[in-house]
Formats: C-alpha cells, structure tokens, sequence
C-alpha cells in the first residue's frame, strides 16, 4: 500500500517579510511542494507585533500563495518567534527520586518543574527547556536518565523563553489569520534546523540570523542549544543610517544599499551616478563604505557580546552560519570572520529536500525552512485525516516536554 502524505508547515513572521513554505513527507523522502511570501508592510518593530492586523493580512496573503501552489489546506504550523525580549537561561534543580523502578517521565516533569519555579519570572512564557545536563546520586554528564536507578536526580536545563505580551500578540495575530500555532521557536533556532548538520552541533557552531531589523544568534555545542540571543538591530537600519548620512528618502537608500553596498569595503575614491524615480542621485563610494562600515560594526559588535555572555566567543570550532535576507550582501561572510574571530559562511537550506528547492536555496528561507522540519522532526503533521494528531501549543499551559 502506498503511505500517507503528511504535511507540514512553517511560517516565519519576520519584521519586514513573512515566509510560509509547505513540506509533503511520504516515508523518508522529504519535498517542498509550496513556498509564499508577503511583505509586512505594517504592525511589526524589530521582531515584535505592535499591531495584530499587519503580521496577520502578511501571514494570510503568505498562506495562501502556499495554499494554491501546493494544493493544501495550512490550517496549523511552526512559527517562528523573534525580538530582543527572547532569551535562554540556564537553571539547576534537584530533587529525591521517589520510584525504586527506575527514573520516570513524571519525576523529569517534577524536576524540570523544580529547576524553573521562581527563576522565569511570572511576565515570561516559556518556549522551550532543553535539558543538558543529568548527575544522578553525584554522577554527572548523564544525558538521558529514564529509568535508571538513584536516590537523587539533579538537572541543568536551558529555558527558552519570551515576555507573554509578546507572544501573546504573536500568537493572536496568527489567529486572526486562521492560523494554529503549534509550537513557535526562536527565528535563528529555526534556521539551524535548516543549515546546520548534527555533527557540528555536537562540535560547537552558532547561527547568526541577520534579518531587517533582527540580528538573533543561536549557539550549539555538545549537540544542543546552549543559548539564544537577539540584537534589536538588522539591515534595515542600514538603510536608515544610508537615508540620513546622504540626506535621501529611505527607497533611494535602499536602492543604493541593494546595488552598490558589499561587505568588503575595497573601493576608493569612486563617485557613484545612481538614477531613482527619474532622480539623480550622486554619491562617493568610500563614504557609503563609511556607513555601511559603523553600522555592521555595531551589529557585529553585539552579537559578539552575546557569544561572550553565552561563554562561547572564539570558542566554536566550527564557527558561524549566517542567515536572513541581510547574508545576501555581496562580502558579508568575510566581515563576518573578521568581526567575530571565527570561520563563517552563509547558510542555503535545501539540502536533502526535493520539490521545488531551487527557489527557497537562499539563506532567507532558512528560518521557515527549518520551522516546517521541526514540526516534522516532530512528528506534528498536518494534513492527515486523524484532528488528533495536533498538539496545539497552549499559551498559558505547560512548556513543552522532551519526548
Ligand atoms: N543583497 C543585500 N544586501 C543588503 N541587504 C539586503 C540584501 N538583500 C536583502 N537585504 C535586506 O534584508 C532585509 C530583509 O531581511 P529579512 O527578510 O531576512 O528580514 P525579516 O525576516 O523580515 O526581519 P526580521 O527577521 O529582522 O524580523 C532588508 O533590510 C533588505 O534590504
Ligand atoms: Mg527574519
């Protein structure tokens, strides 16, 4: 009997574009069968919803490209969560380990419990806990302790979490574009999904999402997430800084950043004749290469102090991934490497997928990429007949628990 097509789907809502893509899965083969996107014009600042209905006309207009073009119903997904209110924290807890059967799920859920209560503060959602560590009765770097045998069970975790009116407002956009949220993750945890393999995971590697007006770092070592970070800044405030410095509106600076900007700063002394809206427009190169230069400085400057506050600076051997529609700029993987003391390329998702991959191969598609192979990761399908299979994601519920 030929199997079932399941479905599954990732939305990233990003400040200035949203990115839906559809996943068909049958068996081991993985194809993309839609992609959709939509600009959101209005309702979102630096990664966070200000007014629900722009994120949701975007998020509709997105849906319903993929809609048509896979012949699907989206009617639940991942989705991507973003902005500078997104942070992990490492917690500790023990507890005494009352079965002599062995460790159970329920006493990991009390433990968890334990390690969280008075450390995320009331005003806070948490996403995700990513054990990382268990010591049983002393012995440490146990990794998965279920029905092993101790008096006492103690945990490091990393919680993820985010300020609930933010994810309240997320979340509450999505509905009002019919849409069920099924699990949200951070934008640059999402697109390590996508571009990253386990083995660099496991060696110590970080994500860097540079998006318009979001630049969030995701750090991985020992195969798991250690910390998530985001600078409330991206490539559109090199638009701004481009606008005010050359006294132009924001459509000419964008031009000129679109056409003439790159990363490596080599040109010297070259007047730049630029025609925009019947307009003409002349520039020194060298002066946009200022710009340009101070303002990746900063960002890279932060996502640095980031790295350093997670304890990982110049301390992943296998560097970083760059992601977002800002990793397009012509150079940028160089800077990078010289800004933030490590190898650095940018990451094209697509790998090992089928279907019409060639349009999502670039590295601002990996965040909705890897939103809909996690939720297949997850085995979360959509699509198929039995409604049950959803686990939908309760705002205010319990955080979700390790399989
Ligand atoms: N070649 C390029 N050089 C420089 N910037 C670029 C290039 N291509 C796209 N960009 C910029 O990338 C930005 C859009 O990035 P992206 O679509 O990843 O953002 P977003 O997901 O909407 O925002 P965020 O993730 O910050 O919420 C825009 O500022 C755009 O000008
Ligand atoms: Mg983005």
């Amino acid at each position: 009997m030929e199997e079932q097509s399941k479905y599954a789907f990732g939305v990233d809502v990003g400040t200035e574009n949203v990115r839906a893509v559809a996943l068909e899965i049958a068996g081991e083969r993985v194809k993309v069968i839609a992609y959709g996107e939509a600009p959101n014009e209005k309702g979102m600042r630096k990664g966070i919803v200000t007014d629900l209905s722009g994120p949701a006309e975007a998020t509709d207009r997105a849906l319903k490209t993929v809609e048509s073009m896979g012949g699907v119903n989206v009617d639940a997904a991942y989705v991507s969560i973003n902005g500078a209110h997104i942070s992990s924290e490492q917690v500790t807890g023990m507890i005494a380990v009352s079965s002599n059967e062995g460790i159970t799920r329920d006493e990991l859920n009390r433990l968890e419990d334990t390690a969280m209560s008075g450390r995320i503060t009331t005003n806070r959602q948490v996403l995700d806990v990513i054990p990382l560590n268990y010591t049983l009765d002393g012995q440490s770097g146990i990794r998965q302790p279920l029905g092993m045998m101790a008096n006492k069970i103690e945990i490091v975790a990393n919680v993820i979490s985010g300020l609930t009116p933010s994810v309240d407002a997320l979340g509450r956009a999505m509905g009002q574009a019919t849409l069920r949220v099924l699990q949200f993750i951070p934008t640059s945890v999402a697109a390590a999904r996508a571009v990253l393999t386990e083995k660099q995971m496991e060696n110590g590697v970080c994500v860097i999402d540079f998006g318009a007006s979001t630049t969030s770092v995701a750090v991985y070592d020992e195969g798991d997430l250690q910390y998530v970070g985001v600078v409330p800044a991206g490539a559109v405030n090199i638009t701004k800084d481009l606008a005010i410095s050359l006294e132009l509106n924001t459509e000419a600076a964008e031009q000129i950043k679109l056409r003439y900007v790159t990363a490596d700063f080599t040109e010297t002394g070259k007047e730049i004749t630029m025609r925009h809206n019947g307009e003409t427009v002349t520039f020194l190169k060298d002066e946009v290469n200022q710009i340009v230069k101070d303002r990746l400085e900063d960002i890279f400057a932060h996502v640095y102090e980031h790295l350093e506050r997670a304890g990982y600076a110049q301390k992943l051997p296998e560097g970083a991934v760059l992601t977002g529609a800002g990793s397009n700029m012509k150079g940028i993987a160089g800077f990078a490497k010289e800004n933030l003391k490590m190898a650095t390329r940018v990451g094209i998702p697509g790998n090992g997928l089928s279907g019409v991959v060639e349009e999502i191969e670039k590295p601002e598609w990996a965040t909705a990429v890897g939103l809909a192979l996690s939720m297949a990761d997850d085995g979360n399908f959509s699509g198929v007949d039995d409604e049950k299979e959803h686990k939908a994601f309760s705002l205010f519920g319990l955080f979700k628990k390790k399989k």
